[in-house]
Parts: C-alpha cells; structure tokens; sequence
C-alpha cells in the first residue's frame, strides 16, 4: 500500500479533483493508494471542508506557528508520515500549495513529490504565471504537473495542458481556464504514476 497525502493552501479544486478521481476510479483498491489525508497550512482554506466532507482525514499546520522554514517542514514532514500509516511512505501532492520547501523535505521525500504549476513549464515560473503570459503576448498558456526538486517550479514534468489565450482575456479569464485543464491533467498524471507501480 502506498497512500496518497494532499497538501492545500486555498480553494483545493485540484484536491477535489484529485479526491473525485481517486473515489470514481476506486484507487485504493485497484493500486493500493488511498488518499489518506489533506493537509492545509491555513486553517481557512476552503478544501478543508471538502474534504472533511468526503470522509477525508484533515490536519491544519500553520506555518505562522514555527520560527523558520526547516521546523515548519520537519512539523509537515511527521505530520505526513504520522497519516500514512502503513506500507510505503506516501506518495506527497503539492495542490495550491503556497509553500517553498526545503531542500530537506524535498530529498526526504524525493521520487514521491508532485506539483501542479500554472505555466507551460519551464516557462513562467513563480506566481502571477497569467499575468505575465499575457504582458508576454503569449499565443497559448497552460499547467503543467512535475516532479519537485530543490529548484522552485522545476522538475520532470509528468503532464501538460495547453489552452489559447484569446482575445478578451484577462489574468482571472485565463486562470478559469487553464484551472478546468489542471483538473483533468493532475488526475491523469498521478494515475499514470501508481498504474506504472511507483512514485
Ligand atoms: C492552481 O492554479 C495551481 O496550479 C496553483 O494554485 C492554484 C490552486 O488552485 N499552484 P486550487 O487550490 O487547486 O483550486
């Protein structure tokens, strides 16, 4: 058994998306990865309460509550491995999760570390991905899911999503947009990961 822990800052679509995908394709059973938890660093984060409602476990770990980065992750990083319970450790999606890590938490748990990234990586790394397509003049946007390294927003990348910029657009337009695309590609990539038996 591999479980799966979600770790969400905001409105945690693409943890629902997530969690929606991992219910209707049964992947506890079909590969042994049942979403085990969410875990929000703001205790107002909307998914919270999603997910709550799916039966899902849910642990808020503020980062306002430790002195520097490394305590905070070495909190996050028992936190995950306590909800994991059994079998091998979890499989970690980042969903609009507005943290940087550390290197520590990342090596720690390097080969089972996900991000989905606004941008058609390596392109537009960073925040405001939309915003500057646009000033950009960029023709087409979209998201990208990668692999997690020490460097913020790099990474392999497991999946991508490609969406025109259209004329009236603007930077909430086309977040709306590309956002719908992430909840299909994020899904898509992690069932291809347990489908191939690793992380
Ligand atoms: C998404 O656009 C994601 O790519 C980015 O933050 C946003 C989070 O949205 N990292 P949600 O919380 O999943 O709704």
């Amino acid at each position: 058994m591999q479980s799966i822990v979600i770790l969400i800052s905001g409105s945690g679509s693409n943890m629902s998306a997530l969690v929606r995908a991992s219910q209707e394709e049964d992947w506890a059973t079909r590969y042994g990865a049942p979403v085990a938890a969410v875990i929000s660093n703001r205790a107002d984060a909307a998914g919270l309460a999603w997910a709550k409602q799916q039966g899902i476990a849910t642990q808020v770990i503020s980062h306002q509550d430790f002195p520097d980065r490394a305590q905070f992750d070495a909190a996050l990083a028992q936190a995950i491995a306590s909800c994991a319970g059994a079998g091998k450790p979890p499989l970690v999606l980042l969903a609009g999760f507005m943290r940087i890590l550390t290197p520590g938490f990342v090596q720690s748990h390097a080969g089972r570390l996900i991000n989905i990234h606004p941008s058609l990586l390596p392109a537009f790394t960073g925040l405001h991905t939309h915003a500057r397509a646009l000033a950009a003049g960029c023709k087409f946007a979209g998201a990208t899911v990668h692999r997690v390294t020490e460097v913020l927003d790099e990474g392999a990348i497991l999946e991508q999503s490609v969406v025109p910029v259209l004329p009236e657009d603007d930077a909430p337009r086309l977040a709306a947009r590309v956002l719908a695309t992430e909840h299909i590609i994020y899904p898509r990539a992690v069932r291809k990961l347990l489908a191939a038996g690793l992380s």
